[in-house]
């Protein structure tokens, strides 16, 4: 039995309400119940767990959102008030769900949009029927896509679901519930005996209830696992206690023969087999660099403190590539000397004199004494006055006196929440909002572009290179699976603008304009992307995305959901050495020098998009060509927007 008691505080009394802790509440209670003793009836009253909250009662007024739901085998619905219209301001609700002994309950959240911001406005979920913090189950708050439902299973037969919300209003939800048998809701562990298998916490990928415990036991015959067990046998636990639960995991194992792990190859002490020539030719690839210990350097390589054999020309790069960066150190230039972006050594006097002495512009770019002084590395305000500052358009600060660098900042953010959780380099729904596909002809999808504006599309020059017919190509905008296409927005093209040094020989340049027959609507799944000014820094060294349908592997076939890889930016001078000076100034590197990770045939004229300190994503690159597709030493090259940023405002005024 539970019993629930509600206090009312008098309006004239409010300003007590913080002495009134719940601590302080609980103890009150304690000490007015004799425990020991009561009788109704002829049954025994024992109170066993006494919990006070004082967050739902502050400013409560209505009660008309105070619910009592009884969960069955059937499933019932209960939604936000008003919904699918936006729940009123101030909301205060609560769902008490009960279900019969012996069965937990799941609720399953179809649609979920609350505000974005989780200090005023959420959804809680308990796993008790007061809001007490020591059994929240989880706090939501945000739109959610349906790729990613909010999915929550109780301990035993009791939940609570509140809603608070202040005076930003929002569609809400709609959820349903049922009951599940207690002990299939938390059921979990097993014996294993087959050499590779899977297995996965309870409910997954929904969110696993709390209190339980699991235990799998991996026995497989004679082989050993490859995963940190000198035997034939692994334990997995997994313990989930009475608070904060979420999606859990998937884990898969496999097993090998330890007399021969790798016939003809190199052994790693991760249990990888490789070629036996990746073993000490200074890439990681057995993943725990067991391969790269215990090597001799040639003359080519660096030998790192560690004991890795690293390219000479990474010493000093700015990247600690030795992963101990003893590759970075003693790289301090003479004295009265400052370091460029790229380990390049420059007079001192050179720093913020206006002047591009470093190949990057490193040495222009934070120039604070410089306030107002115009150079080439400034941020140029609308009415001409210059902001020296590393990256200052759309960052949340206004820094010119007219605001222009915080106009047009509708930009770069993806409406709908991303939990990064089901592996894979498949993209969820509205996940990069700007990626466009587009079409040609029957070929279907051939080359990437990003959505910069209603009307413009931002690509690569090389996809149009036949003097094909403009009314050959479609563009599809929200689209995820090539083969679902019911939501996406469908365009044709009214003008292609190529930039006029475009060199087919070269790919210098390789840029163009896509101007849309009709404007597109901006929606969760479809917006733009923030261009940078020609003077915003995308660092070297630091992680970008690179998105597309291309293909999965150099050779293979096209995907049919967007995929999305992580890419570090690649520093110039490294860049050019890779590439043997086939990069412009209108170019930049982005990927592995490890390999393994890249875009493909298929990306081009994608975008390459890396997210500001404020959150915003902007564009630093397209996808324009390499050498095969995520081969050692040949990185990604992508068109280096900023150095078009003037073309592109020229033509569309963006
Ligand atoms: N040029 C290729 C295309 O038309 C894209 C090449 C990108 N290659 C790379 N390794 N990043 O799709």
């Amino acid at each position: 039995a539970y019993h629930w008691s509600q206090f009312d505080i008098p309006e004239m009394d409010q300003e007590i309400v913080p002495e009134l802790t719940e601590e302080r509440v609980v103890k009150a209670l304690r000490r007015s119940i004799r425990q020991e003793g009561k009788r109704v009836g002829n049954i025994a009253v024992t109170a066993s767990d006494i919990t006070a909250s004082c967050k739902m009662i502050a400013n409560y007024k209505d009660t008309k959102c105070f619910n009592s739901l009884m969960a069955d085998t059937t499933s019932k619905e209960f939604t936000s008030p008003e919904h699918p219209r936006r729940y009123p301001a101030n909301s205060r609700c609560q769902w008490q769900i009960r279900a019969p002994k012996g069965y937990a309950i799941s609720v399953k959240f179809r649609t979920f949009h609350i505000e974005d911001d989780c200090a005023n406005d959420y959804v809680a979920i308990y796993d008790s029927l007061s809001p007490d913090s020591t059994y929240a189950i989880t706090k939501q708050c945000g739109l959610r896509p349906p790729t990613n439902p909010l999915e929550v299973v109780s301990s035993g037969n009791i939940m609570l679901v509140n809603l608070i919300t202040d005076k930003v209003q929002r569609p809400g939800f709609r959820a349903v519930y049922t009951v599940i048998p207690a002990i299939a809701a938390g059921s979990c562990g097993a014996s294993l005996t087959t050499p590779t298998g899977n297995f996965t916490s309870p409910q997954f990928p929904s969110f696993y209830p709390p209190l339980i415990d699991c235990n799998w036991n991996i026995n497989v015959k004679r082989r050993r696992l490859v995963l940190s067990s000198a035997t034939n046998t692994l334990e997995v636990k997994f313990h989930s206690d009475e608070s904060y639960t979420d999606k859990g995991f998937r884990i898969t194992y496999t097993a090998f023969d330890p007399v021969n792990p790798c016939p003809g190859q190199f052994a790693c002490t991760s249990g990888y087999c490789i070629k036996k020539e990746q073993h000490c030719d200074g890439w990681n690839d057995c993943e725990d660099m067991s391969d790269e210990k215990s090597c001799h350097c040639d003359d080519e390589q660096f030998t790192c403190s560690n004991g890795l054999c690293r390219p000479q020309y990474f010493v000093c790069d700015r990247v600690n590539d030795c992963g101990d960066n003893s590759d970075e150190e003693h790289c301090d230039c003479g004295r009265a000397e400052e370091r460029c972006g790229d380990g390049a050594c420059i007079p001192q006097e050179f720093i913020c004199d206006g002047k591009n002495d470093c190949a990057d512009g490193s040495d222009e770019v934070s120039c604070v004494a410089s306030a107002g002084i115009c150079n080439d590395f400034s941020f140029k305000c609308k009415n001409k006055q210059c902001v020296n500052k590393v990256n200052a358009e759309c960052d949340r600060e206004e820094d010119c006196s007219d605001g222009s660098d915080e106009q047009g900042c509708n930009c770069g953010v993806r409406p709908y929440k991303h939990n990064r959780i089901v592996g894979g380099q498949n993209s969820d729904v509205g996940e990069w909002p700007w990626q466009v596909s587009l079409h040609f002809q029957t070929s279907g999808h051939v080359c990437g572009a990003s959505v910069i504006s209603n009307k413009w599309l931002l690509s690569a020059a090389h996809c149009f290179i036949q003097p094909d017919s403009i009314s050959n190509w479609l563009t599809y905008s929200g689209l995820r699976d090539q083969n679902i296409k019911d939501s996406v927005q469908k365009r044709t093209l009214k003008n292609i603008i190529t930039h006029p040094n475009y060199d087919s020989m070269t790919y210098d340049y390789d840029i163009s304009l896509l101007e849309l027959s009709d404007p597109l609507n901006f929606t969760n799944t479809v917006h733009p992307i923030c261009l940078p000014a020609p003077t915003h820094v995308f660092s070297a060294g630091s992680s970008c995305f690179v998105t597309g349908w291309g293909t999965l592997r150099e050779g293979g076939s096209v995907a049919q959901i967007l995929q999305k890889a992580e890419v570090k930016v690649i520093n110039d001078t490294v860049c050019n050495m890779v590439t043997e000076g086939q990069v412009t100034s209108r170019m930049m590197c982005s990927g592995y020098l490890t390999g393994g990770v890249d875009a493909c045939q298929g990306d081009s004229g994608g975008p390459l998009v890396c997210r500001s300190d404020v959150g915003k994503w902007f564009q630093a690159g397209i996808v324009s060509w390499g050498e095969g597709c995520a081969r050692r030493n040949k990185p990604g090259i992508y068109t280096r927007v900023t150095k078009l940023r003037d073309w592109i405002r020229e033509i569309t005024n963006i």
